[in-house]
C-alpha cells in the first residue's frame, strides 16, 4: 500500500464526505450518474463490489434498487463514515485496498463498480487483475475516471481567447492541452466553483487513454462499451461540459 495516498484521503476524509453527502455532486448526478446507471442494468439480486466506495453513496443507491453490495475503501474514516451513515441497510463495508483484495474470494461478483477510482491509484493493473479474479465468468467491471484527455487538474486548462481591440475584453474561451503523452502523478488541492475544499492535497495519476483501455484488455477482459457521457437534458449550467468531455466511462466483460 501506498502510504502517502492513504493519509490524504484520510485527512480528506470528512471534506470530501461532507461533498459527497450521500448523492454526489452536480457533476455526478447529471453528467455521469445517469451513464453509470445505463450500463449497471437491472441489478435486482445481482451481487456487486463498490470499489473504492468513498462514503458508499453509490453502494446505497444499488442497495436500494435489489443488489447485494459490498463496500471497499481503503481508508478506515471513509468505511465508518459509510457504516454509521447506512446502518440501517443491508450492505458489507470493508476496509481493503482495491490494488491487493486479500479479504474477497475469486469468481463471486456480477459486478464491480468502480467510480473515480482507477486515477488515484498507482496499482493500475494489479486492482485490474483483482477486480478480474473476484468477478465470476460472465460479470462485468464498469469504471469511471475524469476524462484523461479533459482533466483541468493534469496537463490542461482553459484559457480565453483572443484580446478583442480596444476592449480589454477576450473572445471565447478554449480548453488547452499540453504534454498529453506524460504519464505522472499530479498533486492538487481541490476547490469547488463555490470556492469549499479539501484540507490536504491529494494525488491523482495521468494516464493517457490507450493505457487504460489496453490494461482492461491485456487483464483478459473484453472491452464493450467506452462512454463520454454529456449532461442530461436538464443541467443548464454545464456549457464546457457540453464542449467537451469531463468523464470517461469503461465497461468490460470477464469472459
Ligand atoms: C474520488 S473518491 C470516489 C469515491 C466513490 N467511488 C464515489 O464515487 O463517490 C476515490 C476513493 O477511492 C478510495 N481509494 C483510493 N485508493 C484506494 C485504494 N488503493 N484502495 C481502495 N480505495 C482507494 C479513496 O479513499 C476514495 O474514497
Amino acid at each position: 500500500m501506498n502510504n502517502h495516498l492513504l493519509s490524504q484521503w484520510e485527512a480528506n476524509a470528512g471534506a470530501f464526505a461532507q461533498l459527497i453527502n450521500g448523492k454526489g455532486t452536480p457533476h455526478h448526478r447529471k453528467i455521469l450518474n445517469p451513464c453509470i446507471n445505463r450500463l449497471m442494468g437491472d441489478v435486482k439480486g445481482k451481487k456487486i463490489l463498490d470499489a473504492g466506495c468513498g462514503e458508499g453513496y453509490l453502494s446505497r443507491v444499488y442497495t436500494e434498487k435489489g443488489a447485494n453490495v459490498v463496500g471497499v475503501d481503503f481508508s478506515p474514516k471513509l468505511i465508518a463514515l459509510s457504516q454509521k451513515k447506512f446502518a440501517d441497510l443491508d450492505i458489507e463495508f470493508l476496509v481493503a485496498d482495491i490494488c491487493q483484495l486479500d479479504p474477497l474470494k475469486d469468481n463471486q461478483f456480477d459486478i464491480v463498480l468502480c467510480n473515480l477510482v482507477l486515477l488515484n491509484i498507482e496499482c493500475l493493473d494489479k486492482s485490474l487483475q483483482e477486480f478480474y479474479r473476484v468477478l465470476r465468468p460472465g460479470g462485468f467491471l464498469i469504471f469511471s475516471v475524469v476524462h484523461p484527455a479533459f482533466n483541468v487538474y493534469g496537463p490542461g486548462r482553459w484559457e480565453l481567447g483572443e484580446k478583442i481591440k480596444n476592449t480589454g475584453r477576450r473572445k471565447g474561451q478554449y480548453f488547452v492541452i499540453d504534454q498529453y503523452f506524460t504519464e505522472k502523478e499530479f498533486q492538487v488541492l481541490w476547490k469547488s466553483r463555490k470556492g469549499d475544499g479539501f484540507p490536504q492535497k491529494f494525488s491523482f495519476f495521468h494516464r493517457t487513454i490507450s493505457t487504460y483501455v489496453n490494461q482492461v484488455i491485456d487483464t483478459g477482459f473484453r472491452l464493450t462499451i467506452l462512454k463520454e457521457p454529456l449532461p442530461i437534458m436538464d443541467a443548464k449550467f454545464f456549457d464546457r461540459e457540453r464542449r467537451i468531455p469531463f468523464f470517461l466511462v469503461v465497461k468490460a466483460e470477464k469472459p
